[in-house]
């Protein structure tokens, strides 16, 4: 079921002016899409999307509350937009997303110029709820989860005309139980989106242009897992697949212990499944992983690579390292060194532990000292580097299918007499390559599949021509 959006009784009819609302995204894909549903929402009652926060009547920060620091980020931000109120008495302030969800109504407490709270869960429930504040009903907190039964999906409609690349909820929440990780109280358990409504999202956004998609959740291997009669994850994506129209598929992100033989299967056999996989492997030690509560050995997780590799020889493996988990040694950081080294993965997001409130591990002594930590992140950066580059360098010469997504950051670099555009090969490496200048001729490629060939080697990019 998808939930349907009702406008509240006083919302603006036929001419009335347009209202401004300012979302800043935190954190990660999942918050990105919540903020586009954020505008779907708010689109009825006539609130437009705006770049400028001076200017908007609704400012809402779309929070992240996974790491210490994301959580820091957003409150020194809320300070710096509160004097807004002083010039605009109409202006509602709002907090949205995880740390939402975990603080509640504590956070109207802690921050008395907030307006109101919200969750991941009830942005459907927006316009009432900004209808209550509005109509002098206070401040607002609604940070109830939707039981599994009753919760509903806000079937997405595209939100920026023109885009290439676009991201489809397919499940929310979380049922794993990593000791480190707060996503499961701020998200709830995991509830998968019927698979016919993902598949009409897709249609619909490849009617509107889109090229790629890819799937989105907390744990994308565990789909439908929580419905009966619902596909598994392999099914949706062999489903997916099958959009006329549609030319990459990507999903992120995934668990070691559900990456079944069947998901390994579907690279090389679906059309349009690109050879890149997210595959979060945390750390290089079987005690920290234990310690960590993820089910897997680094011997299980080593066997998932081997046979991704032996289907796909150039998969694009990529990853989450976390370093200074309470009690690691340096032994133990010294596999996971060991463990990028081997599976020479081409990209990594790698953090310090940071404790999170409530969570298992928040109980165990944080006994890595910050120093400590920083030396392992930065040890954990150089060795990717130089795996990295070594990568890059091995595409030189050499012609990939590039999906073009339009101008590069730099657009005029390509010289006088021509634009550069940027895409992404299947393994998600960008490259920008010169076209000649001219609408006809730069807009032509965007959206289409071109073969470029390499010439030139960047730090995090590549430059080729069209071949
Ligand atoms: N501290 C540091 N990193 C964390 N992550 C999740 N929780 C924490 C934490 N408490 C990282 C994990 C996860 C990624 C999304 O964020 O590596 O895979
Ligand atoms: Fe957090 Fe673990 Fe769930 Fe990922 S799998 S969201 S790290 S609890």
């Amino acid at each position: 079921m998808s939930a349907v959006v009702e406008e509240p009784e006083n919302a603006p009819v036929g001419g009335g002016p347009d209202r401004f609302v300012y979302v800043q995204t935190f954190g990660c894909q999942m918050n990105v899409v919540d903020t586009d549903r954020i505008f779907q929402v708010l689109a009825p009652l006539r609130y437009q999307p705006t770049d400028d926060p001076s200017r908007a009547d609704l400012i809402l920060l779309n929070t992240c509350s996974v790491r210490e620091k994301a959580e820091q980020k957003m409150l020194s931000e809320l300070g710096r937009l509160a004097p807004l109120k002083d010039f605009n008495d109409d202006l509602v302030l709002g907090v949205a997303g995880c740390v939402a969800q975990q603080e509640g109504a504590r956070l109207l407490d802690k921050v008395p110029y907030l307006d109101l709270v919200m969750g991941p869960d009830n942005i459907a429930q927006l316009p009432g709820i900004l209808e209550r504040v509005r109509a002098g009903g206070g401040r607002v907190a609604e940070t109830t989860f939707a039981g599994r039964k009753d919760y509903e999906f806000i079937e997405a409609v595209p939100q920026s005309p023109g885009k290439v690349s676009e991201f489809v909820t397919i499940m929310k929440g979380c049922d794993k139980v990593c000791t480190f990780c707060i996503v499961p109280f701020t998200r709830g358990r995991e509830v998968s989106k019927p698979a016919e409504l993902v598949v009409r999202e897709v249609e619909t956004l490849v009617a509107s242009g889109v090229r790629e998609v890819t799937l989105l959740g907390q744990n994308v291997n565990s789909y439908g897992k929580d419905r009966e009669r619902q596909p598994h994850f392999a099914e949706l994506l062999r489903a997916v697949d099958a959009v006329p129209g549609l030319e990459r598929l990507r999903f992120t992100t995934s668990h070691p212990t559900d990456c079944t033989d069947e998901l390994i299967d579907c690279f090389g056999e679906l059309r349009t499944l690109c050879e890149a996989f997210h595959l979060p492997v945390q750390c290089g030690s079987d005690r920290v992983l234990q310690a960590m509560r993820r089910p897997y050995t680094v011997e299980h997780y080593l066997g998932r690579v081997a046979r991704l590799r032996s289907r796909v020889p150039d998969m694009a493996l990529t990853t989450d390292i976390m370093v200074g988990f309470p009690g690691e040694t340096e032994a133990e950081f010294e596999a996971t060194l060991a463990l990028l080294a081997e599976v020479r993965y081409s990209s990594i997001f790698a953090f310090k532990y940071s404790a999170r409130p409530g969570t298992r591990a928040a109980s165990m002594p944080d006994d890595v000292p910050e120093a400590e930590k920083q030396r392992r992140l930065r040890e954990v950066q150089r060795l990717q580097d130089g795996i990295y580059d070594a990568m890059l360098a091995d595409h030189h010469d050499k012609t990939f299918e590039v999906l073009v997504e339009g101008p590069s950051r730099n657009a005029a670099r390509g010289g006088p007499d021509a634009l550069q555009l940027m895409g992404r090969t299947r393994q998600n490496i960008v490259v920008n390559f010169p076209v000649p200048v001219g609408d006809l001729w730069s807009r032509r490629w965007i959206g289409k599949l071109a073969p470029v060939r390499v010439d030139r080697v960047h730090s995090h990019s590549l430059h080729g021509q069209l071949a």
